[in-house]
């Protein structure tokens, strides 16, 4: 968009490897933008906070809010350093824009502790929630449904659409209060949460009584007041953001005496999902001894490495409370399923390898890879010709041609 970019992080060896030009995550086209831009000097990373901060126009907060340690009231410590770090180093007038994702209220706390550091400083602390999904971030960012904007501070705002200028021909600001604006993000990301879940609880519901999920979600989703997104039955949600905002707004609604049932019931019916997906892979192996398992996918979901509170990491970590054999593969989340998972699971190098031998083989990640899967080359591999699809993405005349038992999620099998 033509800004000039200064990244600022407190882990020097993310920082050096960003200064080496070498992306810390994977995104497909992020490489080529991410290279472009450094050699165009409009990108740059550094641990040195001055640096980054004392020219700044916009200062935007984009560091992590965990779950506490067994809490479910997420965790401001890097928000309130981060906050107190840049205080000591504005100079004229800044925007400090909380991306983070905080409960309400934060954006009152981050102003009154930069005025007690500063009370020199002119700045605004405005909300600005991100709703950009992993694996999609760059598309999410340049073509946004919607641009949220909390403050009520109109010299703010002015500094922010001029910095959203090039995306305003196609995308709305949408300005409302600071602390609407904290509510929005958790709002949202919850109601999409619970979608999610009410969508696995159909399926779960046409499975028993032998109606086909792709259908009803079909004549559901025409219906524009439901809408078709985001209704794709599977696993469970996962992720960096669904489990733990979920948990956040539920935390934040107890302190505030207000109800938040269907999203505590969205929580609880997500933990078990893991356990009914083992339950249902391992039923097509009750009698086999020992059995080889083949699982297609670790990461969260398709397009992203990232395997934080992934569905198939935790029916992984259930099957292998089993007598069993795992063998697992996924495109680009190996290295970061290693850490979760290290030596109780043989790695395999591509998907054929995966399922070479296997007795049943599950697949738990929505990959483009896994739905293009040539079936009959597989059928001289696998032991038995068992596929259980729990993100429904094989194609299936092509595999019950090829003479496999398919179980899907919410299908009549
Ligand atoms: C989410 C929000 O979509 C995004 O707006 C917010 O900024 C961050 O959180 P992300 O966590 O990247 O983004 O993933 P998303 O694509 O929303 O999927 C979340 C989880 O739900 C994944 O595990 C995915 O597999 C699952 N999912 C999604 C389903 O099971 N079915 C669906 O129909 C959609």
């Amino acid at each position: 968009m033509g800004h000039t970019v200064i990244c600022v992080d407190k882990d020097e060896s993310k920082i050096r490897e960003l200064q080496a030009s070498r992306p810390t995550l994977y995104e497909d086209g992020l490489n080529d933008l991410f290279i472009k831009k450094c050699h165009e000097g409009k990108l740059s990373f550094t641990s040195c906070m001055k640096e980054g901060v004392s020219q700044a126009d916009v200062v935007i907060i984009a560091v992590g809010t965990p779950s506490k340690y067994q809490s479910e009231a997420p965790d401001l410590q890097f928000l309130y350093q981060a906050a107190d770090e840049i205080a000591a180093y504005l100079r004229d007038y800044t925007v400090i824009a909380i991306k983070s994702t905080v409960p309400v209220g934060t954006g009152d706390k981050i102003e009154q502790r930069i005025s007690q550091i500063a009370p020199q400083c002119d700045f605004d602390v405005v909300s600005l929630p991100e709703f950009l999904r992993e694996g999609f971030a760059l598309h999410d960012f340049l073509h946004p449904d919607r641009i949220v904007v909390g403050t009520e501070s109109e010299r703010a705002r002015n500094v922010i659409r001029r910095m959203y200028a090039p995306l305003l021909k196609e995308t709305r600001i949408l300005e409302v209060t600071r602390r609407s604006s904290e509510v929005i993000k958790y709002a949202a990301n919850a109601f999409l949460a619970v979608k999610i879940h009410y969508i696995n609880e159909i399926a779960d519901f046409c499975e028993k009584v032998g109606a086909e999920i792709s259908e009803v979600t079909m004549g559901m989703g025409s219906d524009p007041r439901i809408g078709s997104r985001f209704l794709c039955p599977g696993p469970g949600y996962g992720g960096s953001c669904f489990p733990k905002d979920t948990k956040a707004l539920v935390y934040m609604a107890e302190k505030a005496n207000a109800d938040m049932t269907l999203v505590r019931a969205t929580i609880d019916g997500n933990e078990r999902r893991s356990t009914m997906v083992a339950k249902k892979i391992l039923k097509e192996i009750k009698d086999v001894p020992r059995p080889k398992i083949a699982i297609l996918g670790l990461a969260f979901k398709g397009g992203t490495d990232d395997c934080r509170e992934s569905p198939a990491i935790k029916i992984v970590l259930q099957l292998l409370n089993e007598d069993v054999i795992v063998k697992v593969y996924d495109p680009k989340a190996m290295l970061n399923a290693r850490k979760l998972l290290g030596e109780r699971v043989e790695y395999a190098k591509d998907a054929y390898e995966a399922i070479t031998d296997a007795d049943v083989t599950a697949i738990l990640t929505d990959w483009s890879e896994f739905t293009n899967i040539d079936w009959g080359k597989a059928a001289h591999l696998v032991h038995r010709k068992i596929v259980v699809d729990c993100r429904n993405i094989v194609h299936i005349q092509d595999i019950k041609q090829k003479r496999y038992k398919l179980r899907r999620i919410g299908g009549k099998d």
